[in-house]
């Protein structure tokens, strides 16, 4: 049958979680969370955030990976057969396919920031001495208006994500994941430690847990005759939450899936996935503890966009002695994190494609690569004030509606039928054989992917669409 290639494995459970880890931490933590915590008022976007990781992210990310160690195959295939197993409709490898074509679009805009975390490397070597929150933001501002320089990143990032992809993910990858991802992890704290110390952390503070529900729920306008306030009820950012839990867990298109199916018997999956979401989660935060005091401190608006980490950082870079050094390698390790997310956004496009035409690997990569990267032109140059950014797509500039769609729709749609397929579709014994988790642990789960995965994620899109 295609697609019935040998299977490796996982060379031990600590690599398992470590490159897990390494696909899911990744701009979505360090560059997403923070901003879209920023845009969407803090606190109580924080806690919906937190809220949906655990309760809808983390029996997904279960789910996910007991199918994919099940399958044994790439989600198409994994999906195909266990369907069949299951005799459930073949129409379920839909799925797979929607995982294909989800990171396929994630990556065309992924790749870019990830040029510009590159540039930023330099930038931080050459030194961010003296600025202030006005310097910063005009260098943020004339390097992603810039015409030339983020395309040959976003080309630079792309090469080196497919150069990687075609040799195989064996190999070197594992031994850099063991010592670059806690690195990132170690320095992230420093900084959290360095920005608290010297910033504004009691704003920063404020603004992360102290929920305000008012912000969340509603769109406030000033009518600029009368003055008048007027308060709008709305579920978007609610449905914005959701979206970053899914993005920055990886769910719902079939990446950490295929991440099962190298999966060994003796690795319990309900352990490895409460660490992994804590891990993600964890980074997020610390992400925020490290940006939020610069922004208060400095008077920056936290709603910054998507410059907002590109232009908090290098302030404190500026200030810290051997901020040279802490830049770049604090760039240096966050390219390393987006390398090994962008790795297995551009793996299951590619690994279909090659089991599908038994092309070789390598063309089939640099296939993709090369067309991920043309498209992933659009959101370079549509950045505001870019030379395509007058282009809007439902009010969007291109990243934005790319980040929305996958985001917001495909994502927490792949994570809907991952869970009703799971909770109802395979048989209660099966699922609770692949997942071979204590009796009280499975009943758990099997009560959030049954009823509450399938009910929370419907009521928010019902609740987007009719509000
Ligand atoms: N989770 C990654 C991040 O936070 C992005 C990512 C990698 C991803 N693979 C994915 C998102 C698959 C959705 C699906 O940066």
């Amino acid at each position: 049958m295609a697609g019935a290639t040998a299977h490796a494995n996982w060379s031990s459970k600590w690599t398992f979680i470590l490159a897990t880890v390494g696909s899911a931490v990744g701009l979505g933590n360090i560059w997403k969370f923070p901003y879209q915590a920023g845009e969407n008022g803090g606190g109580a976007f924080v806690l919906f955030y937190l809220a949906f990781v655990f309760l809808i992210g983390l029996p997904v990310l279960m789910a996910e990976l007991s199918l994919g160690r099940r399958g044994q195959k790439s989600p198409v295939y994994t999906m195909r057969d266990i369907a069949a197993l299951e005799g459930r409709s073949r129409l379920w490898e839909l799925l797979g396919w929607s995982g294909v074509i989800g990171g396929f679009v994630i990556i065309t805009y992924y790749s870019v920031v990830g040029g510009w975390v590159l540039a930023y490397i330099v930038k931080a070597v050459q030194g961010f001495g003296g600025f202030d929150a006005d310097a910063s933001r005009a260098a943020f501002g004339a390097f992603s208006t810039d015409s030339t320089s983020p395309v040959i990143w976003h080309a630079v990032f792309m090469a080196i994500t497919v150069w990687i992809v075609a040799r195989g993910v064996k190999g070197g990858l594992e031994k850099a994941v063991t010592y670059l991802m806690p690195a990132l992890f170690i320095l992230l704290i420093g900084m959290v430690i360095y920005s608290g110390i010297t910033g504004n952390l009691q704003a920063a503070l404020e603004f992360l847990f102290t929920p305000d529900f008012g912000k969340l729920f509603f769109d406030s306008s000033v009518n600029a005759v009368t003055g008048d306030v007027t308060e709008t009820f709305t579920i978007r950012r609610v449905l914005n939450s959701l979206g970053l839990a899914f993005f920055s867990l990886s769910l719902g298109m079939g990446t950490i899936m295929t991440y099962g199916s190298y999966l060994t018997k003796d690795v319990n999956i309900g352990r490895s996935a409460f660490t992994i979401a804590l891990a993600d989660s964890a980074v997020a935060i610390m992400a925020g503890l490290a940006i939020f005091p610069i922004v208060f401190a400095y008077g920056l608006n936290p709603g910054e966009s998507v410059g907002l980490v590109f232009i908090t950082l290098p302030i404190a870079f500026g200030q810290m002695p051997g901020g040279e050094i802490v830049g770049a390698l604090f760039f240096f390790l966050l390219a390393f994190a987006a390398i090994t997310s962008a790795i297995s956004l551009l793996e299951p496009t590619v690994s279909y494609i090659s089991e599908r035409t038994n092309g070789s690997r390598t063309k089939v990569a640099i296939a993709v690569g090369v067309a991920s990267g043309s498209i992933g032109l659009l959101s370079a140059l549509g950045q505001p004030g870019n030379i395509l950014g007058d282009i809007t797509i439902f009010g969007m500039d291109i990243m934005t509606a790319k980040s929305f769609l996958t985001d917001n729709i495909m994502m927490p749609a792949g994570g809907l039928f991952i869970a009703l397929f799971a909770g109802w579709f395979v048989s209660r014994k099966n699922a609770m054989e692949e997942l071979a988790i204590d009796v009280p642990s499975f009943k758990t789960w099997y009560f959030l992917i049954r009823y509450v995965c399938p009910i929370a994620i419907t009521a928010v899109f019902i609740s987007v669409l009719t509000l």
